[in-house]
């Protein structure tokens, strides 16, 4: 099985990033996992969205159309997801309703400084996902809220009931996609 990863966040630093690094972890060998940078993905221009794309759209649409499976880690600003990742959301799922998109099961993960832990960018998250017929990992929001507490320097999940929690998780969404992809 192939998982890709996406982090709605673009700093080096980020905890969403982190997290993603730490569902890889859980992952283990059980399936391949890669990572997909969306910050060289431009503005949505519909001008450039015909036969032939800017190369880092083709390259998300591809990546999304051979992965099983997406894990999202998405970090929250101002009470939604952040624009860089919807904007990519946007290019990926065009035409709509028949897009990469579409069938593809998604897990949306949450990092957060704060105490709500991204819960509101999940709630705008899932709705878009709805819009582009794209399932979502029936479970409770997974949210790590104040992770600057539960991350190392080096960017690894210290907190070991996130650690137990996320293994779980990962491991029910991984049960789910073999399932629908069977
Ligand atoms: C523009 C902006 C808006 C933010 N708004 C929220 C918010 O509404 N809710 C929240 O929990 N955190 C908010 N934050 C704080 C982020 O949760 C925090 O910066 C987090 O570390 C960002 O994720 P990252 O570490 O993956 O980059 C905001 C941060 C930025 C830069």
């Amino acid at each position: 099985m192939k998982i890709l990863g996406i982090s709605g966040s673009l700093r080096k630093a980020s905890y969403n990033t982190h997290l993603l690094e730490a569902a890889r972890e859980a992952i283990g060998s059980a399936a391949t996992f890669a990572t997909f940078d969306i910050g060289g993905i431009p503005h949505y221009h519909g001008d450039q969205d015909g036969e032939e794309k800017p190369p880092s759209v083709q390259k998300l649409k591809d990546d999304i159309a051979s992965a099983d499976g997406v894990v999202i880690a998405t970090p929250e600003y101002n009470y939604s997801l952040p624009g860089v990742l919807k904007n990519a959301i946007d290019w990926a799922s065009r035409p709509a309703f028949k897009s990469v998109l579409k069938d593809k099961p998604i897990i949306v993960l949450s990092a957060s400084m704060s105490a709500t832990g991204g819960a509101r960018a999940q709630v705008h998250l899932r709705d878009i996902l709805a819009g582009v017929l794209a399932p979502v990992f029936a479970a409770p929001d997974f949210l790590v809220p104040t992770a600057q507490n539960k991350f190392d320097d080096d960017g690894k999940l210290t907190d070991t009931p996130t650690q137990e929690m996320l293994q779980k998780r990962m491991d029910s969404y991984l049960e789910w996609v073999r399932r629908l992809s069977s």
